[in-house]
């Protein structure tokens, strides 16, 4: 039975972040562990990446069921049930399944009403930011009054074990926050900046099982189902564009750097963070970092590091915090938000 529809909102002045939450699963896996498995060593990565153990979902730990746990406690957080929210949207390359949407696999898990919009969203390590923008401007409409944004990922599915450029940089997890609309102006998401390089598609891309290759014997014996990488290339990329789209937005909003209180930027790569923190000309621990624990987790990484940020009381009332992100796509996206 549809649940009962609701009168329209009036369009809000602002929209903000009313709860977050997150989960990580709990298995570890660390450097030394994978040292064992392959050639690497714990120096080779903190060096490289400064990645010392990430997270690895259990066999019957789906994406939507970590997605669940990180909604419940975004929920919790901004003192709200699921039957008040009316727009699901979830940033993920591992769906539950190829069709249909993990958006409404989470839908009925949380119990959101059936008369919720609910959908996923594939702009990988940018999704969170993508969805966060997607359901602001929903919000914004007066159509939607409660937004629940997920980015979550089981990356253990889909990277290739047997490949130590690439294995030992991703992680499982899901990071999530509740949008609604607010009557006080200049606060909440005040500026996102979006963009996509489609012509590097093949620089970080999984090349079967989608339309133009469905999956044949031959397809999954060549390893065509795991994330393909040039990393030398994504990282220079990865550097430059998010230095770009960071200096953007806040030359859009006549801010200076030293003007942000903390920065969550991707949790790709330390050395990619130290990079940006150079260019911008911020202290280290401006930035929020959480990489070394979880690896890159895709689209979960940005809304996991802002929720462990805001419980570590890295976040307060009246600040100005500048998400940043890049992925494949290869896409890009940065937003500032005030508290
Ligand atoms: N352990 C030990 N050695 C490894 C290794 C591992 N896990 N992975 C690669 N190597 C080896 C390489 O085979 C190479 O050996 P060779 O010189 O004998 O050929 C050597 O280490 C250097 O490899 P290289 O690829 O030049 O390393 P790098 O300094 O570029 O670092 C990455 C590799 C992947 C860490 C780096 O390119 C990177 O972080 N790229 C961005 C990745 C990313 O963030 N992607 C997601 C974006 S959202």
């Amino acid at each position: 039975m549809p649940s009962p529809l609701r009168p329209p909102a009036l369009a809000p002045v602002s929209t903000v972040i009313l709860g977050t939450g997150s989960f990580a699963p709990a298995g570890i896996l660390t450097n030394a562990e994978l040292s064992k498995r392959m050639d690497t060593s714990d120096e080779w990565i903190v060096t490289r990446t400064g990645i010392r153990e990430r997270r690895i979902a259990g066999p019957g730990e789906n994406t939507s069921d970590m997605a669940v746990k990180a909604a419940a406690a975004a929920l919790a957080d901004a003192k709200l049930t699921p039957a008040d929210i009316d727009l699901l949207v979830v940033a993920t390359i591992t769906p539950d399944l190829t069709m249909p949407a993990t958006a409404c696999i989470i839908q009925a898990k949380l119990g959101i009403p059936t008369t919720a919009a609910c959908f996923d969203l594939n702009a990988a390590c940018s999704g969170f930011l993508y969805g966060l923008d997607t359901a602001c401007a929903m919000i914004s409409s007066g159509r939607y009054r409660h937004a629940l944004v997920i980015g979550v990922e089981k990356l253990s599915t889909i990277v290739d074990w047997k490949d130590r450029t690439t294995c030992v940089l991703f992680g499982d997890g899901a990071g999530a926050v509740v949008v609604g609309g607010s009557p006080r102006p200049g606060i909440g998401l005040i500026g996102t900046r979006l963009g996509a390089f489609g012509e590097s598609v093949d620089l970080l891309h999984i090349p079967g099982g989608g339309s133009n290759a469905p999956a044949t014997p031959a397809s999954i014996a060549a390893g065509d189902h795991t994330i393909k990488m040039k990393g030398k290339e994504v990282f220079k990329l990865a550097v430059r564009v998010m230095e770009e789209s960071a200096r953007d937005i806040l030359e859009q909003h006549g801010l200076q750097a030293d003007q942000i209180a903390c920065v969550i930027p991707h949790q790709a790569n330390l050395r990619i963070i130290e990079a940006i923190a150079q260019y911008l000309e911020l202290p280290l621990d401006r930035f929020f970092i959480n990489v070394d624990r979880y690896g890159n987790t895709s689209a979960a990484s940005i809304p996991l590091a802002l929720d462990e940020a805001r419980r570590a009381g890295r976040i307060k009332a009246g600040d100005l915090t500048l998400l940043v992100a890049f992925g494949a796509g290869l896409t890009y996206g940065s937003a500032l938000i005030r508290w």
